[in-house]
């Protein structure tokens, strides 16, 4: 069983303000909890030069960074933190849990900005090494509800219009439609707790941890 589980990549994806990242808390905490090495991570992000990205592509003053520059600066960030950190974890047979991958590129850049989505799969092979989750929760929200869960200080990208959000949404469904057995949809209409329970399932079976804990057994 430890060796199904070594070396596991889980992603968390999901329009603005659909709960992803606290479930991805949740998830950590769990398998922390069972003493199962693991390991969370956010994108962009996640060490020095890609939370130094993350500044740039985020400032709400960056107003004439080119949709190619942004798209690249991602992947940049992404490829940092793939060799820094992700790739020496998944290798020590750290579960390894990410706050959005590469199909957020392709979500965000290709469906919601019109970057070409084949180059972006391209460029993500090479920033990502070929490194990709076995398992991605896709937490799917109505798009205005999911804004209006959002800080009220928004960042570059949250500022952008309805129609740019819908289609990112719309993308995060087609990408599940494309790749149903690694993409799981999780419609978020109900509370964190009863949520978490069906996250906590996926990520069960996709570890191998057993349902109900062996009974101990008297010599
Ligand atoms: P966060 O709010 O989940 O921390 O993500 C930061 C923002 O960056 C969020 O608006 C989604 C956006 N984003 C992209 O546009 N493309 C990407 O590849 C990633 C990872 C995030």
């Amino acid at each position: 069983m430890i060796s199904k589980r070594s070396g596991q990549f889980i992603s968390f994806e999901g329009s603005e303000g659909s709960g992803k990242s606290t479930q991805a808390g949740m998830v950590h905490d769990y398998l922390k909890k069972k003493n199962i090495p693991v390991m969370l991570l956010r994108e962009p992000g996640g060490v020095k030069i890609s939370e130094a990205i993350r500044g740039l592509l985020l400032d709400v003053k960056n107003t004439d960074m080119t949709k190619e520059s942004e798209t690249l600066l991602y992947m940049a960030s992404r490829a940092q933190l793939v060799e820094e950190v992700l790739k020496p974890a998944l290798k020590k047979g750290t579960v390894v849990l990410c706050d959005r991958f590469l199909d957020s590129t392709i979500a965000y850049q290709g469906y919601g900005n019109g970057v070409n989505v084949e180059a972006i799969k391209k460029i993500g092979a090479f920033a990502t090494q070929g490194i990709a989750p076995g398992l991605t929760l896709l937490f799917d929200i109505d798009t205005e509800k999911g804004l209006s869960r959002t800080n009220a200080v928004k960042d570059r990208i949250e500022l952008r219009s309805l129609d740019y959000h819908k289609k990112v949404r719309k993308g995060y469904l087609a990408i599940a439609k494309k790749e149903p057995k690694r993409v799981r949809v999780i419609k978020v209409n109900q509370g964190k707790e009863e949520i978490f329970e069906i996250v906590r399932k996926h990520v069960d079976e996709f570890l191998g941890i057993p349902k109900y804990p062996a009974p101990i057994r008297c010599p």
